[in-house]
């Protein structure tokens, strides 16, 4: 397909406000009839609207009340939601991978609209300044999801068939509404596993890769797929996965008001992942894996890996490059540094007492298989502390390597 619009559910896509709510009715319920509500009934309440919301609740708490009394109360609590919508929403309810889904989408010219069943949907989107092309109101279609209307308004908005639209829905009755319609439906989490999507995944995170592929874009990275290894026994092998984003290393670029700026716009980049075949830590036993480094510069400086000594200082580590390319940037405790090209199909040693970070100076991702003594350990706080003595900038094009001025304040983690 060739997608021209992508249409969003709010909640549980977008943003958790589940928090939220559930305060709101911990509130309500207890005020009015001073019970302590509990998360395990909170369940019962997702993705419903408040008045049957309320209902299930009292049949739950054994509640004797009159339905106009119930319908009261539903309206304080959505109140007090509304409340902490005002006081309390901040970017920390921004789900992970949108920030990046809509920049792509804006960079490639697909139009976004939102298509939530919600009347604070436009409050919310407008305090955490998300920007979306249009917002349906819900009072303005015939009938909520599960029927289709509201997402056959979005296109109609934009003068587009449904074919051409791709919807998102992370509940069962979203993504029935997205069918129906007949546009294109990603689905998010359970519901969407368990069926009905036409493309399923886990988390709002991978939604950045799903609409790449949409778009045409190549294939996201994932090498981790082709790992494997015949452990001792008992042990199984695991491959694990960390995800360092801007806010988990911000202390490490020179230029910090850009960092700050950054991610005072809610804006929060990948820098890198990796994926390890976890190996039990034994002497003896190797443990390898992939790391992604992405590329992009902050106050022209590389986006690179944090860096750590090993534990084991004198631990030497290989490094093989599949695709992109950058340098691995290297230093002892006594201050002699060392730093080497990495271009797909070069190996390079990370010998043993050398602290050692990737660092991408080119346009793609850059690429590395890794293997070191899986008892080896990390220390990055020693080098965490001082910083690398060199830092790496892109600038017009051109690499420069300058001495380090400043030094890490942030607790390296
Ligand atoms: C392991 C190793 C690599 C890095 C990875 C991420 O010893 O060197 O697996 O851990 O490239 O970099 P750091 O660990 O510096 O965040
Ligand atoms: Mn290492």
């Amino acid at each position: 397909m060739e997608i021209q619009l992508a249409v969003f559910d709010l909640d549980g896509v977008v943003v958790n406000t589940d928090e939220f709510h559930f305060l709101a009715w911990e509130q309500v319920l207890l005020d009015k009839w001073g019970i302590r509500h509990t998360r395990q009934a909170e369940e019962l309440t997702k993705g419903i609207p408040r008045y049957t919301c309320m209902e299930l609740l009292a049949e739950h708490y054994h509640i004797d009340a009159s339905p106009e009394e119930l319908r009261r109360v539903a309206d304080e609590k959505n109140l007090a939601y509304q409340n902490l919508l005002r006081t309390r929403l901040s970017d920390k309810q921004i789900l992970s991978g949108i920030p990046e889904t809509l920049r792509l989408l804006r960079e490639h010219g697909i139009p976004t609209a939102l298509a939530s069943s919600s009347h604070n949907a436009p409050f919310i989107v407008e305090k955490l300044g998300l920007k979306f092309d249009f917002c349906v109101d819900p009072d303005s279609v015939a009938h909520g999801k599960p029927a289709p209307d509201i997402y056959l308004a979005a296109a109609r908005r934009f003068g587009l068939p449904p074919e051409a639209c791709v919807g998102v829905e992370d509940a069962a009755s979203g993504m029935a509404a997205i069918r129906g319609a007949g546009m294109f439906c990603v689905g998010i989490g359970v519901p969407a596993m368990g069926g009905g999507a036409d493309a399923a995944v886990s988390s709002t995170d991978q939604l950045p890769g799903v609409f790449g592929a949409l778009l045409g874009l190549p294939p996201a990275l994932n090498w981790a797929a082709g790992f494997s290894a015949a452990l001792a026994a008992p042990a199984v092998p695991t491959v694990g996965t960390t995800v360092r984003r801007l806010s988990h290393m911000a202390g490490f670029f020179g230029d910090q008001p850009a960092v700050r700026a950054l991610l005072e716009r809610g804006e929060d980049p990948v820098i890198y992942e990796f994926h390890e075949l976890a190996a039990p830590e034994h002497p003896g036993d190797l443990s390898f894996g992939i790391t992604t480094l992405y590329p992009g510069g902050i106050g022209g400086e590389c986006y690179m890996t944090k860096g750590h000594f090993h534990r084991e200082l004198d631990t030497g580590e290989v490094y093989y490059t599949l695709r992109g390319s950058g340098m691995m940037m290297t230093e002892n405790m006594d201050g002699v540094v060392r730093w080497f090209p990495l271009s797909p199909g070069s190996a390079v040693y990370a010998a043993k007492g050398f602290a050692h970070r990737m660092v991408n100076t080119g346009d793609e991702p850059l690429v590395c298989f890794f293997a070191y003594r899986a008892d080896a350990g990390h220390d990055y706080r020693t080098i965490g502390i001082s910083g690398f003595r060199r830092r790496v900038f892109r600038r017009g094009g051109k690499i420069e390597i300058e001495a380090a001025h400043t030094h890490t304040k942030e607790e390296p983690q």
